[in-house]
């Protein structure tokens, strides 16, 4: 049985990949500093989910000063998914970013390399974006990290990623809560933008392929970058549409101009994924009724 290592477990990402690998076999445990960047509460719900259903040990600390030497001993690999994750946010809070996201990562890439562990680590599509905003340099930056590093590592850009238990501060969780308030969306650039919306189930089973080729195929002081997203660019008006189906509800819409630190569109190109067998499958449609079947439960 392999044994994995997830930082950021309490995340919306660590918590649906925590769960996947727990019911494949693998033996995982993780860390989280349950911050209040949004909601903890949705944090120790996630984290109380593994520890109940699968026994998951989840420590309480912060990667900047955790003591590595007591936790990662024995581990096959690391995915390594803690950072502070808003690219409006970081227009305000650079700092932040610089410790957790860089300099955090630099302390584990050097424990990583005393035990020899292989790492995954999240990176964004926005790292390859033009108009790098602290967020997005913080993941180009990392992805320099791994690369000048001594250890195997794949780097993952994942792109919108959306799903059950999805962090408060992006779109989708932000519309539904406003919709099903009756108050106002925002809609940047007039409703003319583009995402590759990817389902978290996709996007954990994506993972877990290329964690079982690292794991197989072990190489030395190897660095990849993957792009996990659809593949598909999907309209954010059609997004928005579903949602609405699914909530029943129809928006208000405050239409404004592009935000400076937005892209247009976004489209993963997942070519190299997919020869690994990578095979997204999930409509937003589809993705967006699970989505909405949580948060009605949930909060409404
Ligand atoms: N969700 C997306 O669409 C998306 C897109 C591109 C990249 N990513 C990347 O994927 C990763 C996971 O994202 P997510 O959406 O699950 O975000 P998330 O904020 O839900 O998860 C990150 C977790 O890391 C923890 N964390 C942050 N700083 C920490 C620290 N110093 N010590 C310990 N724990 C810390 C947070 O408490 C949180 O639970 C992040 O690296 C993010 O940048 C996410």
């Amino acid at each position: 049985m392999h044994k994995v290592y997830i930082t950021g477990i309490a995340g919306f990402i660590g918590f649906h990949l925590a769960e996947k690998l727990a019911m494949d076999g693998y033996e995982v445990e993780g860390v989280d500093n349950f911050n209040d960047y949004y909601d903890p509460q949705l944090k120790h719900d996630r984290a109380n989910i593994l520890k109940d259903k699968f026994g998951i040990k989840i420590v309480d600390y912060d990667i900047e000063i955790i003591p590595w030497a007591h936790y990662l001993e024995g581990y096959d690999a690391v995915i390594h998914l803690a950072a502070h994750a808003g690219v409006r946010h970081s227009l305000e809070n650079p700092q932040m970013y610089i410790d957790t996201n860089i300099t955090a990562t630099q302390r584990l890439i050097h424990a990583c390399e005393h035990y020899e562990i292989p790492v995954i680590y999240a990176s964004s599509s926005t790292a390859d974006s033009d108009h790098l905003n602290p967020y997005a340099w913080s993941k180009y930056v990392n992805e320099k990290q791994f690369e000048t590093s001594k250890l195997l590592s794949s780097g993952l850009r994942f792109y919108t990623v959306y799903g059950e238990y999805g962090r408060p501060d992006m779109a989708l969780h932000t519309f539904a809560d406003l919709m099903s308030q009756g108050k106002e969306i925002d809609i940047y650039n007039e409703g003319d933008m583009q995402r590759d919306f990817t389902y978290v189930g996709d996007l954990v089973d994506g993972i877990e392929i290329i964690l079982e080729y690292m794991l197989n195929q072990p190489q030395e002081n190897q660095h990849e970058i993957y792009d996990l997203g659809t593949g598909k660019s999907n309209e954010l008006m059609d997004y928005i549409e579903c949602l609405e189906d699914e909530l029943g509800r129809v928006s208000l819409k405050n239409y404004l101009p592009m935000h400076p630190a937005d892209v247009k569109s976004t489209q993963a190109n997942i070519g190299k994924a997919q020869s690994l067998g990578y095979s997204p499958k999930v409509s937003i449609q589809e993705g967006i009724k699970h989505f909405a079947d949580w948060f009605k439960g949930m909060y409404i």
